[in-house]
């Protein structure tokens, strides 16, 4: 049973209509040359909350995000952080307002140690003391990276690589994580370690998490609110405790039934490269 404790309070619950959003887009519309990704895509994170949007093998989850961070500029529509625009905006630029990335697949630096990996997340800080008090933090959450700080990075597994990709957002100090897929190619019981502590951070540091996911029985478990999206639209949006009751959640991306709505299973299968 894939699950992690949630127990949030009712009362640190978003709803829908609270005026607290951090992030916006409207319709978003991006593409890869011809091939349309993403289509008029609205959505809202709240302050505090985690916010999730599900989706199978090429919905557009990733191109979501990669939108979001400034690493692709959308055709159209806008988006904006904390009440300010930062449409198409450079990514680094983006990095500094408070929004970090965790990007699909991991991405460290191999040839770099643990720490220096860490390091770079903090690349655009000044505060010495801060740096070095979020580098004990990440390794309370993850003692194993302080047990590996001398070594290259290329040398972990995959789900410490995901720890120390998420432990190099956290070192930015944002106000923002953009997760993508952190269960990509991780055994149940590392997805569900690394689902933990995305949601103690979330907690106790306050962080507001964007999570895309496949992985619809983790993501919905963890999870404030969630986007449904579909060959590049959102097709429906809901409370997480909503959608993990709603049947053609349960049987399509649940995997409650062998057979989803359409008759067939879309799940792929990836590994950790
Ligand atoms: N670099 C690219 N060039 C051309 N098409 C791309 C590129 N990256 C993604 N696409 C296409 O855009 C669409 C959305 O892809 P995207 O990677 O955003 O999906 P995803 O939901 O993240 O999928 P996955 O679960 O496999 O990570 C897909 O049709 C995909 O084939
Ligand atoms: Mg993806």
């Amino acid at each position: 049973m894939e699950a992690v404790p949630h127990g949030r309070a009712p009362g640190m619950r978003c709803g829908p209509g609270d005026d607290n959003t951090v992030l916006q887009l409207l319709n978003v519309e991006s593409a890869y040359g011809p091939i349309k990704a993403i289509r008029g895509v609205s959505l809202k994170v709240r302050q505090g909350e985690i916010a999730t949007v599900l989706g199978s093998n090429g919905a557009g989850k990733t191109t979501i995000l990669k939108t979001i961070s400034g690493i692709i500029d959308p055709r159209k529509g806008s988006i904006e952080f904390e009440g300010r625009s930062i449409t198409a905006q450079d990514p680094a630029h983006i990095v500094q307002q408070g929004l970090s990335h965790v990007p699909e697949g991991r991405e460290v630096f191999p040839l770099l140690s643990v720490r220096d990996n860490l390091l770079m997340g903090a690349y655009t800080r000044s505060d010495r003391d801060g740096v070095a008090r979020d580098m004990e933090t990440v390794y309370a959450y993850f003692p194993i990276l302080r047990e590996r700080a001398t070594q290259h990075a290329g040398l972990l597994s995959g789900g410490q690589q995901q720890m120390l990709a998420i432990s190099r957002a956290i070192m930015a100090a944002p106000r923002l994580i953009l997760l993508d897929e952190p269960s990509l190619g991780l055994s149940p019981k590392l997805t569900r370690e690394i689902f933990e502590i995305v949601v103690r951070i979330n907690r106790e540091r306050g962080t507001t998490i964007l999570l895309v996911e496949q992985n619809a029985n983790m993501a919905l478990n963890a999870s404030d609110y969630g986007y449904v999206l579909e060959n590049g639209r959102i097709v429906m949006e809901d409370t997480c405790e909503r959608l993990r009751e709603k049947e053609d959640i349960k049987e399509f991306y649940l995997g409650l039934k062998d057979e989803g709505v359409r008759g067939e299973r879309r799940w792929k299968k990836k590994t950790w490269r």
